[in-house]
């Protein structure tokens, strides 16, 4: 199955992308993840992102596309993908549906978790997050068993700089002008599936599962 996960920030892209990536097999790629990880590394592309993830603003579609482009083309996402984080603007879908065209694949779905704005700033301004092994914890709603300390390493959890609350703001204020519009084309080729993700996560996962396998059954 090849899948788009795509929402809001704090919608819970990263924390259904981990569980619907295990339940299916698929490769999971959130090119937040990946280009926070250069960022860290200190490579080329991370000094190039670095500006733009702490100002809340897209890295530039170019950048994000090669990345992409490089990580579908190895061995491990043949069984299938799911992508987090990407496409999101027009250019990166067009470049997406190309990319996949070219090599005679198709997309399967794109799942939109949608959340009122409240709630996604609660989220994010509660998430911490686990330097060393990148698990995301909730203070209130999904919280480490030793506060403060992860609970696969122990390492001390950190917030991410754009979950400063002005950032977050930015961020929404991008998703609406940037990414929003990108839907329609997708809801125009029949992939767009909208699931209610403001309830709690397992209430969300299994509604992602229920539409994942009515793609499934259609197909
Ligand atoms: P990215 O990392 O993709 O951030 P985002 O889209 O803003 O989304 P988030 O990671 O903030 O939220 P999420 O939806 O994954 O929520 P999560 O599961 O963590 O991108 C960051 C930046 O990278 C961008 O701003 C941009 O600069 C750059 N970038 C990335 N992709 C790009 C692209 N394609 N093009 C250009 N630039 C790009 O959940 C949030 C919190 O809520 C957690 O604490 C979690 O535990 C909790 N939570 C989750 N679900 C629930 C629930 N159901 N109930 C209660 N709590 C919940």
């Amino acid at each position: 199955m090849r899948v788009v996960l795509v929402g809001p920030p704090g919608a819970g892209k990263g924390t259904q992308a981990a569980r619907v990536a295990a339940r299916y097999g698929l490769a999971h790629l959130s090119t937040g993840d990946l280009l926070r990880e250069a960022i860290r590394e200190e490579t080329p592309l991370g000094r190039l992102a670095q500006g733009y993830l702490e100002a809340g603003e897209l890295v530039p579609d170019e950048v994000v596309t090669d990345l992409v482009a490089e990580r579908l083309s190895r061995p491990e996402s043949e069984r299938g993908f799911l992508l987090d984080g990407f496409p999101r603007t027009q250019a990166q879908a067009v470049a997406l549906l190309d990319f996949l065209s070219r090599r005679g694949q198709r997309l399967d779905a794109v799942v939109l978790l949608s959340a009122g704005e409240e709630a996604l700033v609660r989220r994010l301004a509660g998430r911490w997050t686990c330097p060393v092994c990148a698990r995301v914890y909730h203070e209130a709603s999904r919280p480490p068993r030793v506060a403060g300390r992860c609970d696969d390493d122990g390492a001390a959890l950190v917030q991410r700089p754009d979950d400063a609350p002005e950032t977050i703001r930015r961020r929404l204020a991008v998703y609406h002008g940037r990414t929003e519009p990108m839907l329609a084309e997708f809801r125009r080729r029949g992939l767009l599936h909208s699931v209610a993700a403001e309830g709690d996560i397992e209430t969300t996962f299994a509604r992602i599962v229920e539409t994942l396998e009515k793609v499934r059954r259609e197909a």
